[in-house]
C-alpha cells in the first residue's frame, strides 16, 4: 500500500495589524483566519496563537507535522528600514524609532521562538518577504496560469507597491517602489487628517469620498506625483510619518488643505471634498499602476493583493479602464491574507511543487456543531425551532421582506474582512430606510458608510453594470439607473453598490436564501453586512452571534438550522 505523505504548510502574520494563521495542505488553503476572531480584539496584531491553534485542530495534527512554517515578512530588513529612515531624519524620528526598535527586535525577529514557547513548534521557519506574501496571496490563489500581479500597500521590508508577473508555480519580481514613496500611506496620512483611524477607517474615507466633488484634487496632486510609467513618487514635505508615525502629516498640508478634522469634529463639506480628490487621485494611481501592469508583462490577467486592493471603487476602475480580460483580487487583501500567501510561496517557490488547485474561497474559518449551537443557546435561555433547510431559507426571507433585521451565522467562518453570507447581517435592500435602521439600531456606524447588496449571480447584470462575478465584494459597480429606486438601502449616493455576486456551488444555502427572498419580494438580493457592532470583530463562536444579538436590536438569529428569537 502505497502511503501518501501530505505537505502541511503554516503561513503567519502579526506584529503590525491582522495577525493571522492559515494552513495550506498540499498547496490547497484547508484553514485560515484572523487571530481578532477568537481574542475579540479588533485588529489584534499579536502573535497568532489561538488562530494557529485552530488552524492545527482543523488539520487534525500537531505542529510536528508541519513541513515548515512561514512568516510573511524579513524582520531584519524592516529594522534596517527604521534604523536607516530614522537616522536620516535625526533627531525627529527619536521617538518613533525608541518605541518601534523593540517592538521588531522582541517580537519579528524571534519567530522561531515565539512558535517554540507558544505552540511547540521546533522545525523549519521560512521568511517570505512582505509584497511577496501578498502576491502570492492573489495569484497562487487565482484561477490562472499567468498574470500580471500588483501589490500596493503602507509599507513592507521596504516595498510599498511591486508588480510582479506570474507563470505557473512561479512568481518573478518586475519593479518596485520603496518607502517612503507609498500610495497606502498617502490614503493613511489623509484619513488621519479626515480625523479617522489609520490602519482601520481607511474604507470609511471611501464611503465619505462619494458625497463630495473632488475640488482638493489640485492639491493632492501636489502630494503625489504620478509619472508616465506608472510609478509615483510623494512630496516628502507634506508628510511626516517617516519620523512621526502618530501625526503622519506635516504642517505644509495644513496650509493647503486648511485644518484637519479632530476626531470628535462634525462632517463637513470641505472634509467629504477632500476626502472625495484623495479618492479621485488614488484611482488615477492604481489605474496608471494596473496599466503599466499590463504593458510591462503582456499578460490578459491581472491579480491585485495589499490594502489597496480593498480600495472596491478603485477596483472598478481598475477592471474597466486597464485592458485586462479578468482581474483576480484577493479578499485577505491585507497581512491577514499575507500569511496566507506565505503558506502558499513556500509551498510553490521552496517546495518546487507544481500549481494544482484552483477555486479559492473565504470559507476557512471555525464550524460548530449543533450540539455547540444548543448549548450557547441553552446557556443565555433562548428557545429556539430547527428547521430544514428550505424552510429555514423560505421562513428568513419572509422575515427579511417584513423588514426585521437578521443575524445569519451558518458553517465556516469566512477569512478576510467581509462578510460572505456565513456571518452576516442581512436585511431588506428594498426598503428605503433600512439603511438608517441598520445604523441606528444594530450597527451604530456613521450614516455615510453604504451598505452591500448580496444578489444572485445570475441576476447581476439586471441591478448593476457588472460584466462578470464579484463573489468577495470587492467591486462597486453602477447601478442600473432604472433599478436604483428598486434597491434604495443598497444605492449608495453616487449611484453604485458594493456588490457580492452568490452562485449555488459557492454557497448553496446562503444562495437559496436569495432566492426565497427574490420570490417574495421580486428581488433575488438582501443587504449583506458583517456580524458585528462598531469596534467589534466579525462574531466567530456561537456564544459570539448570541451575544451580539442580544446586545443589539436584531430581530432574529438564524444560527445553523435554529430561528431563534428574542420572545
Ligand atoms: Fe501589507
Amino acid at each position: 500500500m502505497d502511503i501518501v505523505r501530505r505537505m502541511n504548510i503554516l503561513g503567519i502574520s502579526y506584529n503590525y495589524h491582522d495577525a493571522a494563521a492559515c494552513l495550506v495542505r498540499d498547496g490547497v488553503p484547508i484553514a485560515a483566519a484572523e487571530e481578532e476572531r477568537f481574542t475579540r480584539r479588533k485588529h489584534d496584531s499579536r502573535f497568532p496563537e489561538q488562530a494557529i491553534k485552530y488552524c492545527l485542530a482543523e488539520g487534525g495534527m500537531e505542529p510536528s507535522e508541519l513541513e515548515c512554517v512561514v512568516f510573511y515578512e524579513k524582520p531584519a530588513q524592516k529594522l534596517e528600514r527604521l534604523l536607516q529612515i530614522g537616522k536620516a531624519f535625526m533627531p525627529a524620528s527619536a521617538a518613533d524609532v525608541a518605541k518601534k526598535f523593540p517592538k521588531i527586535v522582541k517580537e519579528g525577529l524571534r519567530v522561531s521562538h515565539q512558535l517554540r514557547q507558544r505552540v511547540d513548534f521546533d522545525g523549519k521557519v521560512y521568511f517570505c518577504e512582505h509584497h511577496m506574501s501578498h502576491a502570492a496571496s492573489a495569484f497562487f490563489a487565482s484561477p490562472f496560469d499567468d498574470a500580471a500581479v500588483l501589490t500596493v500597500d503602507g509599507v513592507g521590508e521596504w516595498s510599498t507597491c511591486t508588480q510582479f508577473v506570474g507563470h505557473g508555480q512561479r512568481l518573478e519580481k518586475l519593479r518596485e517602489i520603496h518607502y517612503p514613496d507609498s500610495l497606502g500611506l498617502l490614503y493613511s496620512t489623509l484619513t488621519a487628517f479626515l480625523g479617522f483611524q489609520v490602519n482601520d477607517d481607511e474604507y470609511k474615507v471611501m464611503g465619505l469620498a462619494a458625497y463630495g466633488q473632488p475640488r482638493f484634487k489640485p492639491q493632492i496632486e501636489e502630494f503625489i506625483t504620478l509619472f508616465e510609467d506608472g510609478g509615483f513618487a510623494l512630496n516628502l514635505a507634506y508628510f511626516s510619518y517617516m519620523y512621526d508615525s502618530h501625526a503622519m502629516y506635516a504642517e505644509a498640508m495644513t496650509e493647503l488643505l486648511g485644518p484637519p478634522r479632530r476626531r470628535d469634529e462634525p462632517i463637513d463639506q470641505r472634509h467629504r471634498d477632500i476626502a472625495a480628490s484623495l479618492q479621485a487621485v488614488t484611482q488615477d494611481a492604481m489605474v496608471g499602476l494596473a496599466r503599466s501592469c499590463r504593458k510591462i508583462t503582456g499578460q490578459r490577467n491581472l491579480c491585485l493583493a495589499g490594502g489597496l486592493a480593498y480600495n472596491c471603487v478603485a477596483n472598478s476602475q481598475v477592471v474597466g479602464r486597464c485592458g485586462f480580460d479578468q482581474v483576480f483580487i484577493q479578499p485577505a487583501a491585507g497581512d491577514n491574507g499575507a500569511a496566507l500567501g506565505a503558506a502558499l510561496w513556500a509551498y510553490h517557490e521552496v517546495y518546487n511543487m507544481p500549481r494544482g488547485h484552483r477555486g479559492y474561497h473565504t470559507l476557512l474559518g471555525p464550524q460548530f456543531t449543533d450540539e455547540e449551537i444548543l448549548l450557547s443557546l441553552d446557556k443565555f435561555g433562548l428557545k429556539s425551532v430547527r428547521l430544514s433547510d428550505d424552510e429555514l431559507c423560505r421562513r428568513t426571507a419572509r422575515l427579511v421582506y417584513e423588514n426585521l433585521i437578521i443575524g445569519w451565522f451558518q458553517g465556516r467562518m469566512e477569512f478576510g474582512p467581509r462578510a460572505l453570507g456565513n456571518r452576516s447581517i442581512i436585511a431588506n435592500p428594498c426598503s428605503p430606510d433600512m439603511k438608517d435602521i441598520l445604523n441606528n439600531r444594530v450597527k451604530l456606524r456613521e450614516d455615510f458608510r453604504p451598505f452591500a447588496p448580496a444578489v444572485v449571480a445570475e441576476a447581476a447584470a439586471t441591478y448593476f453594470e457588472l460584466d462578470g462575478p464579484s463573489p468577495f465584494m470587492l467591486l462597486a459597480p453602477r447601478v442600473r439607473p432604472e433599478r436604483a429606486a428598486q434597491i434604495p438601502s443598497v444605492t449608495h449616493i453616487d449611484g453604485t453598490a458594493r456588490v457580492q455576486t452568490v452562485s449555488r456551488e459557492q454557497n448553496p444555502l446562503f444562495y437559496r436564501l436569495l432566492e426565497c427572498f427574490g420570490e417574495v419580494s421580486g428581488v433575488p438580493m438582501v443587504i449583506n453586512t458583517s456580524f458585528n457592532i462598531r469596534g467589534e470583530p466579525i462574531v466567530c463562536s456561537p456564544a459570539d452571534a448570541v451575544m451580539c444579538f442580544l446586545g443589539t436590536d436584531i430581530d432574529f438569529l438564524v444560527i445553523g438550522n435554529f430561528l431563534v428569537s428574542k420572545a
